[in-house]
This record gives C-alpha cells, sequence and structure tokens, in this order.
C-alpha cells in the first residue's frame, strides 16, 4: 500500500533535447542547421506547468529557458548524446526534439584555417544517432517520443523511423509547407505511434502543439 502511494505521488520526469548542435570545422566554423529550439523550449514549458521535474539538454539557441527547468547547455552532438545519457534512466518521458547534425568534420582543427589553406573537400564521420541508443535501452515503463522533419513522403519515412528507433510515439512536422516547421512560430504535425494510431494537428503555434502532445503521450 505504501508503495503504491509512493509511487502515485512521484513527481514524473521529463528529459527534453532542443535546438541545432553545432559541429567544428576550427575555432571560428562551425556546420549546423536553422533549428531555433522553439519546439523543444514549448514542450518544456508545458512540462512544467504540469508540474514535472524537466530536464532540457539545449544547443545554442537565443531562447530563454523556461522558469523551472534544469537547463543543460550544450554545442555539440556528443555532447549532446553525454548529457542525454547522462538524465535518461530516471526519466519517465524522453522527448527528443533537438535537429541533431548527423555528421561532423572528422578533423576539428585546433587553430583557424587560413583562408588560402582551406581545403576545397572535407571528410566527414558520423554522428552517433542518439534517439537510436535511447531506443534499443529504454524500458516499457518509459515514454519516448522522436520528431521527425520530413519534406517528402513524410508518413512512410517517419513510421520508419518510429520502428528503426524504437518509438513510442514519433511526431511529424511537415516542414515542406510555407511557415512551419524550423524558425517558425508555427508547426503542422500528425502524431504516430507504435500502437498505429495517427493523430493529426494543423497548422498551429508551437506552444498549443506541445499542450496537445502531452495530452496525448500521457493518456
Ligand atoms: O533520423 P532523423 O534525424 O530524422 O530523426 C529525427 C529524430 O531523431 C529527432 O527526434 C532527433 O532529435 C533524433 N536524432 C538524434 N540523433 C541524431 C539524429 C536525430 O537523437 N544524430
Amino acid at each position: 500500500m505504501s508503495l503504491l502511494i509512493v509511487k502515485m505521488n512521484k513527481q514524473m520526469r521529463c528529459l527534453i533535447s532542443a535546438g541545432p548542435t553545432r559541429e567544428w570545422l576550427d575555432p571560428v566554423r562551425f556546420i549546423s542547421n536553422p533549428s531555433s529550439g522553439k519546439m523543444g523550449y514549448s514542450m518544456a514549458s508545458e512540462g512544467i506547468s504540469r508540474g514535472m521535474h524537466v530536464d532540457l539538454v539545449s544547443g545554442p539557441t537565443s531562447l530563454e529557458a523556461p522558469p523551472g527547468v534544469f537547463l543543460v547547455n550544450v554545442e555539440t552532438a556528443l555532447e549532446m548524446e553525454n548529457e542525454v545519457n547522462e538524465c535518461f534512466s530516471g526519466a519517465d518521458i524522453i522527448i527528443m526534439t533537438a535537429a541533431v547534425c548527423d555528421h561532423r568534420p572528422e578533423t576539428n582543427h585546433q587553430n583557424k584555417i587560413k583562408k588560402d589553406q582551406f581545403p576545397s573537400t572535407m571528410t566527414f564521420i558520423p554522428n552517433p544517432d542518439i534517439l537510436l541508443g535511447l531506443g534499443h535501452k529504454k524500458v516499457d515503463s518509459q515514454v519516448l517520443v522522436g520528431f521527425a522533419a520530413e519534406t517528402e513522403n513524410h508518413l512512410e519515412n517517419a513510421k520508419n523511423k518510429l520502428v528503426e528507433k524504437k518509438l513510442d510515439w514519433i511526431i511529424m512536422n511537415d516542414i515542406s509547407k510555407e511557415n512551419t516547421g524550423f524558425q517558425s512560430d508555427f508547426n503542422r504535425i500528425t502524431m504516430l505511434s507504435a500502437q498505429n494510431e495517427s493523430i493529426e494537428f494543423g497548422f498551429e503555434k508551437k506552444e498549443f502543439l506541445a499542450k496537445k502532445i502531452f495530452d496525448v503521450i500521457c493518456r
């Protein structure tokens, strides 16, 4: 009886990744993407308003962390992987919204590459797929949610990622339409579950969608 009460009163823990990663070529140059972090920060804010403990592992953004969030700033995919793994086992809900760079330069030069010595070709090596790693070690009580920004074959691509990464939910962003996805305050999403559910939301503000996503995954 007492065990049950402890579990029911336990504060839910939510782990969220957000923003882009930066993959450095030298001290003054990196490759990255236009992710603003807005979707992840909206999710973090919604988690706080539901009384959850929220760990937010964030790449560089210009956003302020919602009050109450435990913010961990990172730059590279490797740093993000370390910090996410630190928080993972204690988390009940894990939502990976970050736009992680899939590759990084093979060499991160210690000194600035001189203009006239800049290589005309460069070798890139794969970064770890952080979410794929989590999918393989998650336990049944954890809810694992990924995002998939797609420009074509939206649902098919998202479904493949849901299965490959062993997710409970994948949230497909259609970024082919105007004013959605990266940088925008709006998004257009379809939620797909491992149980073959499909829930579509039209063009909506990211804050509104964050509420809807939590409503669905916390059912
Ligand atoms: O395969 P794709 O990059 O489209 O998958 C998107 C999902 O996977 C997002 O939830 C993203 O945060 C996560 N991801 C990751 N590590 C990567 C690439 C993507 O965690 N290297």
